[in-house]
């Protein structure tokens, strides 16, 4: 069923409800490999046209879920991604919400600065994916695990 499933919660987080009245369909996929990041992006893609995204937007939208499906996979572990559809009346959405058990990010704000990394990289996924959004949230608690949170809205 392309990689869904339905295990527990990995972190709990209250981000789980942001824009709940607003949802019209959620779908939860793994996320541990590279494969399941093509899966993402592929998903993420049709949803955007769906909603009729511009070009420029669905880009936007599957660049930040590679980044974000690729840090739940390196420093979380591995995880799990809900796509919502979201719809408030006036406009539809798409939003992400990417959920791990890790080892959770101490301090946030410098985490998203760019240039910053623990793993080698460019440092450039948190801020660059907040960027790229409409909307941006994340929730880390040492010890748990993260949640980071992004949302395109159709203009
Ligand atoms: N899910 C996560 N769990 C724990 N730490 C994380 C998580 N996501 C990001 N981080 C921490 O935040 C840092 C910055 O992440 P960011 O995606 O901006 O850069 P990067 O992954 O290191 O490099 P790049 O994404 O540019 O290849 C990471 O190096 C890591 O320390
Ligand atoms: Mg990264």
């Amino acid at each position: 069923m392309n990689g869904a499933h339905t295990d527990a919660v990995l972190f709990e987080t209250a981000l789980l409800d942001r824009h709940r009245q607003h949802r019209t369909a959620r779908v939860t996929l793994r996320l541990r490999s590279d494969e399941d990041v093509v899966g993402l992006r592929k998903q993420v893609r049709e949803r955007a046209v769906a909603i009729a995204l511009s070009l420029v937007d669905q880009t936007k939208l599957v660049t930040a879920a590679s980044e974000l499906a690729r840090n739940t996979i390196k420093y979380g572990g591995g995880g799990e991604v809900y796509l919502d559809s979201l719809d408030d009346g006036i406009r539809k959405g798409i939003g992400l919400l990417f959920v791990d058990a890790g080892p959770g990010i101490p301090d946030i704000d410098t985490a998203l600065r760019d240039g910053f990394t623990t793993g080698g990289g460019l440092g450039l996924g948190l801020g660059g994916s907040k960027r790229l959004a409409d909307e941006f949230d994340i929730e880390s608690r040492p010890g748990e695990g993260t949640a980071v949170l992004v949302v395109k809205w159709k203009r």
